[in-house]
Parts: structure tokens; sequence; C-alpha cells
């Protein structure tokens, strides 16, 4: 069933962008206006039908060369909900192990009509190159360890949405703990969190963090000094796949030092939140009772995931037509 219910979306949503790539082309208030389109989607998605026809008639595409769980359902779950058709491709099964190239695979799907393509590639650089290669609109669900713009826009806005009367992000400070270097939700959070106003701090041990630290983005190896004062301190999980052995010496060593416990968020603002882009490792990089704890958003995150992409497919297609 098709649903006729309309949205009242916020003028500014509907200013063409092509892509998301990452934050270097999307100003503070843009991404303001999208936080305000997915409010409104987040209201969708209260009603009895959860379903708009805002994007009738256009295809998303799924193409997925990496895993993923969250990323990839709440996209489809996304442009469905605002009756958009859903193409997915995954690498697992598909042609790619018979030779064909990635420009090859591009355009095979291109046949198909898609207007938007959502990317995740474990080489960084991949979407951008993909958007070279054709007109539909690109959005980066991943590219290696380089940037996943929608999980830090789903992270900001948990973040705005937990706070009664939010008003912005200047003064509020994000800790990220773990294993920054590997990270693209790290890069993208800075990224993100900085355009905003906020501040972060990251921390980890010193093979762990990048050598190169954005500028006004303080770093430290002690927990404690990352988690004094931090009003959401997010944990990232040790990132074995894209890391070189013989990095962490020891897991038993980085747990007693950077696992984020109930006695380690003593120091937090007393509202701070406990984030986590998942998958999570519990008693690894977050204790057990911490990620199911009262200040835990993680399953928030995840729930934001949808308006957050709802709001993404919307702004980016809205204007295509
Ligand atoms: N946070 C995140 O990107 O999760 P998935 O790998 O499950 O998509």
């Amino acid at each position: 069933m098709t649903a006729t219910v309309q949205i009242d979306l916020p003028e500014k949503a509907s200013k063409r962008k092509r892509n998301l790539l990452d934050f270097a082309d999307w100003s503070a208030d843009e991404v303001g206006a999208l936080f305000d389109t997915a409010d409104v989607m987040a209201q969708v998605l209260t009603r009895t039908i959860k379903k708009v026809p805002a994007l009738q008639g256009f295809t998303v595409g799924t193409l997925f060369f990496e895993d993923s769980t969250r990323t990839r359902l709440s996209f489809e779950r996304a442009a469905r909900a605002q009756s958009a058709d859903v193409i997915s491709f995954a690498a697992g099964g598909s042609s790619l192990s018979k030779g064909e190239s990635l420009k090859d695979t591009l355009r095979t799907i291109d046949q198909m009509q898609a207007d938007l393509y959502v990317v995740r590639h474990p080489v960084a650089g991949v979407p951008h190159q993909l958007a070279r290669w054709t007109d539909a609109s690109i959005v980066n669900a991943g590219d290696g360890r380089r940037a996943h713009p929608t999980q830090a826009l789903l992270d900001a806005y948990t973040f705005r949405s937990r706070f009664e009367g939010f008003d912005g992000f200047e003064g509020k400070r994000l800790a990220i703990v773990g294993d920054v270097l590997h990270s693209r939700v790290a890069r993208s959070n800075v990224e993100l969190w900085r355009k905003l106003g906020g501040e972060v701090v990251l921390c980890g041990p010193a093979p762990l963090l990048p050598r190169e630290v954005a500028a006004g983005v303080r770093h430290t190896h002690r927990l404690a000094d990352a988690v004094e004062g931090a009003h959401a301190v997010m944990a990232l999980r040790l990132q074995r796949e894209r890391m070189a052995s013989g990095l962490l010496p020891s897991v038993a060593e980085y747990v007693t030092r950077y696992q984020l416990t109930e006695e380690a968020l003593a120091m937090a603002d007393n509202h701070a939140l406990v984030m986590h882009p998942g998958p999570i490792n519990r008693d690894v990089e977050i204790a057990s009772d911490v990620a199911d704890g009262p200040r835990s958003v993680i399953e928030a995150q995840v729930a934001s995931g949808v308006p957050i992409r709802m709001a993404v497919l919307y702004t980016l297609l809205v204007g295509k037509r």
C-alpha cells in the first residue's frame, strides 16, 4: 500500500546537493537543515503508517563491497519509507569474483537506472571515484578509514536530540576513545563536530592515535584526561580488519587502560552520554553494564540512522525532479 500522507519539510532542506562524500562542501547551515529534515522524518516514523510518497519513482542502489548491518539496512529502510525503489549489490556473490572491474560493475548497475548509490568500500576514495563515473548521486557509507559521514550525522543528531532546548554544539565536548587510527567514524565525527562548533578530544594508546590530528583537536593517552568534563564519550572498536599485526601488544592491557567503565566515566559531565557506532565488542572497549546502562544511547544511535538517512536521501534526490 502506498500512503498518501504528506510531509511538511523545511525550505532549506530542498537546496540542491549532488553527493555526500564527506563534509568538505557542506556548511554548518546545510547540516542544520538536514537535522531539521530528520526531525520531520522522525515524526513520520511515529505514525501508524510509517511511509510517505516523497521519493516515489526514484531508485536507490546500495553498493556494499564490505560487510554492514546497521548502515545498509537503515539506508534501505530510509529509502522504502519514502516510497523509493531499492536495488542491492553486495560484493560477495557478485561477478567481481569473475574479474569484472569496479568501473564495469558500476556501468552495468547504471543500466538499471538508479538515481543514487549508497557506497561502502574498504578502499578510501572509491565513492569519490564512482561519483566521477556516474551521473547518479553518491552517498559515502564508509570508505576505508577515511570517512563515514552519515554515521557522524546520526551521532550528532542523537546527541542533539537528547538535550531539551538544545542550544548548539559550542561548548560541548566529545571524547572519542580507542582505535582512532583506523576509524572513519572518528574522522567524520571530528570533521562534523568541529564544523558545528563543538570540541573533540581523541584518546588511545600511541599506536592507535593518528600522528596528524586535525587543528584544534586535542589528543591524550590518558582516559581520565579525555573523559573529564566530556558531554559525550564515544568508544571505538579495535578494527582488526584494518590493523597491521603487532600494533597492539596486549588486548588485556588495552582493556585495563582504555575500557569505558562506570568508574572511568565518573569524571564526565553529569549528563554525559555514552556512544558507540557499533558493532560493539562487549567487555573489550566498553564494559557490558555501561553499554546497557542509563547513559548509553547506543541503540538510540541506530534508531537515529533511519530519519537521518531519510533526510540525506530526500535532500539529494528531491532536487533532481
Ligand atoms: N556503524 C556502522 O557502520 O555499522 P555497520 O558496519 O553495521 O554498518
